[in-house]
């Protein structure tokens, strides 16, 4: 998704824009851009500013900006095309008719096509395909005196989610930045101000950051700033610290972030275990989650909401609940959820998924439960992210900040604080003691499997090279090993653009049967529980049509061509442990096939457009 870096203080501006577009670079995008305030000559107020944009990689925008660029506040972007193709002019920041206003943005100007036809009748030549650059003229053609009031009256004419900031040649000791539904984070140093739409743009400068709420501005000067309202009251905010490690968003040594997520797994299902069991109780603490024992007891459905992985770890969610609580409980795409009109009902907890905790789709369905006046708890890895701030509580999932597009540790950790969750939830009904203690000392367990597992990544990185080819994978699993076999499915397609299809294995006689062939490997999800009996007999079926298996089981299978076999947990936390060697599996697949493993085509990382 795009991002926003900006920056006003002492420094040279450039190397330290390029350096934040850098680090969004994992968001997904495919232009850049950035503007600065030239450095005025002895006497004068403002040199006007400087733009630079290019389609393509932050590097190519590097290799175009003049060399001498010079000035100490700036504004760039990252832009993912939602309106007009990715190429120069549409890049971001975007500017007026006079060029003495830059703006770049985030998010989705709805009524945009009404507003650039009212700039065109009034005479306005609009350069680009863009939703954004009618912002700049509405900001430019403003006569309001300062640039704070230009923005308001700018952003009152316009329908839809944005997180901004803008530069303006006659107020050169400023930046102005807005959100509405497209975060917008400030970070505080000493003598100077950034300013991003996440974190990691930050960190590496400074801990100390205000997260802007939804319709919120806030002027940033060098030494100073301050908040306010879009109606113009002020707000009162002080800062907080970022407790990521800048360490954190780097490589680490090994070649992908994927690949480092995948690795990191082990430590993140450490931290999200930690300080939360309860031994005594045979149960776990979970701080935030704003849910007493007589409001559990009363919870007569989960309702799980997510997209994408944080939607398949809701599948898992759901299972657990129901097992480990008896409390009915299933998951949706927050996406489908939101657009149709749900029944709301007070006796429901609905928990809203998300590794950023900023897609949209995800945060429009929170906020219209909350309108309904729902009980909404987040299950959220980013804190103080838009959708922990608007729910009434939850878990957090301690997975450390996600990097690659394609997640796996959070995919997994947040399955882990669903069990934390269920095991919780079930020992205040009614989960025994021993269950309690069972399921405990599973999770204890599951780093040293982790590891295990991992070890076993050069077995995997052959399989991989042998089913590269593959014209289509199927990936199925029965109730346990369903969630894990769409999610192996969904893994595979993004990062190495295989095609897949997943099923539930009692699904595929009646209809997907069809596609098994030898050149359609079937990747089988087969935990050692009561239905192995069931799964092995729909290896039987995909056997008897020529098709190859890939088996991920406990154990080796007859009927499969190879085996993965993950170490044995307890029942209910086998989908944690048997979506890791598939994780493995997609990344060398991609790796195989050549692909940009850390930027996949299309795709973008905590989508905030709709
Ligand atoms: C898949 C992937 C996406 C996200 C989805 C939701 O690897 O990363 O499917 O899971 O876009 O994102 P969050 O969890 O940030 O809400």
């Amino acid at each position: 998704m795009c991002g926003i870096v900006g920056y006003i203080g002492k420094r040279d501006v450039a190397p330290l824009l390029l350096e934040g577009l850098q680090r969004l670079e994992y968001r997904g995008y495919d232009s850049a851009g950035l503007a600065i305030q030239g450095k005025p000559a002895k006497g004068a107020q403002s040199a006007g500013l400087k733009t630079a944009k290019a389609k393509g990689r932050v590097r190519d925008l590097e290799a175009k900006l003049p060399k001498r660029f010079a000035g100490t506040t700036g504004i760039a972007h990252t832009r993912w095309a939602t309106h007009g193709a990715p190429n120069d002019i549409n890049a971001h920041p975007h500017q007026d008719a006079e060029g003495k206003v830059a703006v770049v943005h985030n998010g989705i100007i709805d009524n945009a096509a009404d507003l650039r036809a009212k700039l065109a009748a009034d005479g306005v030549e609009l350069v680009s395909d863009t939703d954004s650059e009618a912002l700049a003229h509405l900001i430019g053609r403003s006569q309001a005196p300062t640039l704070e009031e230009k923005v308001r009256h700018a952003l009152a004419m316009v329908e839809g989610t944005y997180g901004i900031a803008v530069l303006h040649a006659d107020f050169p000791d400023r930046i102005v930045v807005a959100r509405n539904g497209s975060p917008v984070v400030l970070g505080i140093g000493e003598k100077e101000m950034f300013v991003a739409s996440d974190v990691a743009a930050l960190v590496s400068h400074t801990r100390q950051v205000v997260t802007l709420d939804d319709g919120e501005m806030a002027t940033l000067k060098a030494d100073d700033y301050r908040t306010y309202t879009t109606e113009g009251s002020r707000t009162s905010t002080s800062p907080t610290t970022v407790e990521w490690e800048a360490e954190s968003y780097d490589m680490g040594g090994h070649d992908t972030y994927m690949h480092k997520e995948i690795h990191e797994q082990v430590d993140a299902v450490d931290r999200v275990l930690r300080g939360r069991i309860d031994d005594r109780f045979s149960t776990v603490h979970l701080g935030g989650l704003n849910l007493d024992a007589r409001e559990a007891r009363g919870v007569r459905r989960v309702k799980i909401l997510g997209c994408g992985s944080a939607y398949h770890t809701g599948l898992i969610g759901a299972q657990l609940i129901e097992e480990l609580a008896r409390i009915p409980a299933d998951a949706e795409p927050a996406s489908e959820f939101r657009y149709r009109n749900p029944v709301v009902d007070p006796d429901t907890l609905y928990l809203a998924v998300s590794q950023s905790g900023e897609t949209y789709d995800t945060l429009a369905a929170v906020q219209e439960l909350k309108r309904k006046g729902a009980r909404v708890l987040g299950v959220v890895n980013v804190v103080g992210s838009a959708i922990a701030r608007e729910t009434d509580g939850g878990v957090y999932v301690h997975a450390g900040p996600e990097v690659c597009v394609v997640s796996t540790k959070c995919f997994t950790n947040t399955a882990v604080a669903f069990a934390l969750l269920a095991l919780h939830l079930g020992r205040i009904r009614d989960l025994s003691v021993a269950d309690g203690k069972r399921i405990i000392a599973g999770l204890r367990k599951l780093p040293e499997q982790i590891a295990e597992v991992l070890r076993g990544e050069e077995e995997i990185k052959k399989l991989a090279a042998e089913y590269a080819n593959a014209k289509s994978m199927m990936f199925v699993g029965r109730v346990r090993g369903y969630p894990v076999a769409r999610e192996a499915s969904l893994k595979l397609k993004e990062v190495s653009y295989v095609h897949a299809e997943a099923y539930p294995a009692s699904e595929l006689k009646h209809g997907p049967l069809a596609l098994i062939e030898p050149e359609v490997p079937t990747v089988a999800v087969l935990p050692d529980d009561d239905l192995l009996e069931k799964n092995r007999a729909t290896l039987e079926e995909i056997k008897a049509r020529s098709g190859r298996i890939l088996a991920v089981a406990h154990r080796e299978q007859e009927k499969a061509d190879h085996t993965i076999v993950v170490p044995r947990n307890e029942v209910e936390l086998d989908p944690i442990l048997m979506g890791i060697p598939l994780q493995l599996l997609a990344y060398h697949t991609a790796l195989a096939l050549g692909r940009d493993i850390d930027k996949p085509r299309n795709l973008a990382k905590s989508v905030t457009v709709e």
